[in-house]
């Protein structure tokens, strides 16, 4: 057998959160597997935490989340030169991101997305301006406004990003498996407690994407509720770890790292 295996928000740097890595291991050598973005905020964690798992499995394959990008310390790259120096230190490990070739694994390919978010997940005939003042004075607003939006134009650059992944995904001919941090369906938001968390949990305009590009599965993270949904006949993993205190208790009794395809050898 061969599996691939999907995962997320492993945000190593948390305490208690690097522990769990160990568990992540091939069960077989043919094993590959994916990494839906939230490694981690520094460079160096990112990187070796992929570098330490792209030794374990055949395949790993990553994509970016809004942790990655975050500009925390005075060395490192910020805004797209950050995610262009990811890019570049994980060619050096082997490891696939949304800039490679999609892969294959037995037929299906592999499809890392990144395509951010442009905050037009919010209530209809509402402003970006009266959606942030009224996530504001609830409490609601995610520490991307403070490690991201000072370094680059979040909108700008999500347009420009589901414009090059519509034109690459678009021209797959084979079924495939997306890979996205950021849900792709908008319906996937009803678990969140807060509705204005929505401004920062992707676009409107990636719905339908698992249909019309013939995805066999999604696989994404971000919101820390991990499990599976199926929308228009398509599982969608969330894939998540989260934080010590929403996986402690049920780590054991899931299913995670979550087996997204399961193939026979030769198949
Ligand atoms: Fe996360």
């Amino acid at each position: 057998m061969a599996t691939l295996w999907a995962v997320s928000d492993l945000h190593v740097s948390v305490a208690g959160n690097e522990a769990v890595l160990d568990r992540l291991q091939p069960q077989s050598a043919d094993d590959w597997l994916l990494v839906a973005g939230d490694v981690a905020e520094r460079q160096t964690d990112i990187l070796s935490t992929l570098a330490l798992l792209a030794r374990r499995y055949r395949q790993v394959v990553w994509s970016p989340g809004n942790h990655e990008l975050f500009s925390v310390g005075k060395d490192e790259a910020t805004g797209r030169k950050k995610y262009d120096a990811l890019v570049r230190g994980c060619r050096e490990l082997g490891v696939l991101t949304p800039e490679d070739p999609y892969a294959n694994f037995h037929g299906v390919r592999v499809v890392p997305l990144f395509t951010l978010y442009d905050y037009s997940l919010r209530p209809t005939a509402t402003s970006l301006d009266q959606a942030m003042e009224s996530a504001k004075r609830k409490g609601v607003m995610l520490s991307d406004e403070m490690f991201i939006a000072p370094y680059v134009d979040i909108r700008g650059w999500c347009w420009e990003r589901l414009s090059y992944s519509v034109n690459r995904v678009g021209r797959l001919s084979e079924p495939c498996v997306l890979m996205n941090h950021w849900p792709l369906e908008p319906a996937l938001l009803e678990v969140l407690g807060a509705p204005e968390m929505s401004l920062w949990c992707g676009t409107k305009h990636t719905r339908g994407w698992a249909e019309r590009y013939h995805a066999q599965a999604v696989v994404y993270g971000h919101l820390h509720t991990p499990g599976v949904r199926t929308i228009a006949g398509v599982p969608h993993y969330e894939v998540s770890l989260g934080y010590p205190k929403q996986w402690r208790d049920t780590l054991e009794a899931r299913s995670w790292p979550a087996p997204v395809l399961e193939v026979g050898h030769g198949a």
